[in-house]
């Protein structure tokens, strides 16, 4: 099925999984977050910060490329006119 299908449908497809795993990722953070803040733990909040950012950052460096591979197979697939 791969052999017979777009690379760039496939490339869409592994990127909406990166997608959501970074947004599952951003998720789990925040609510470690919560909980560590609840807690008093202000070492713990500074370091989850870290890692929070850290994610956002490659959610949007995923959503970038995403974008980039989703215009040019449109690109692509359409003739020359449009
Ligand atoms: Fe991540």
């Amino acid at each position: 099925m791969v052999e017979k299908t777009a690379s760039s449908l496939i490339d869409g497809v592994d990127l909406g999984a990166a997608t959501r795993t970074e947004n599952y990722e951003i998720a789990a953070y925040e609510g470690l977050r919560r909980m560590a803040k609840a807690l008093g733990e202000d070492d713990a909040v500074a370091l989850l910060d870290e890692n929070l950012a850290q994610e956002k950052d490659a959610l949007r460096e995923v959503e970038r490329i995403a974008t980039r591979v989703s215009n040019e197979s449109v690109n692509q697939a359409l003739p020359a006119s449009r």
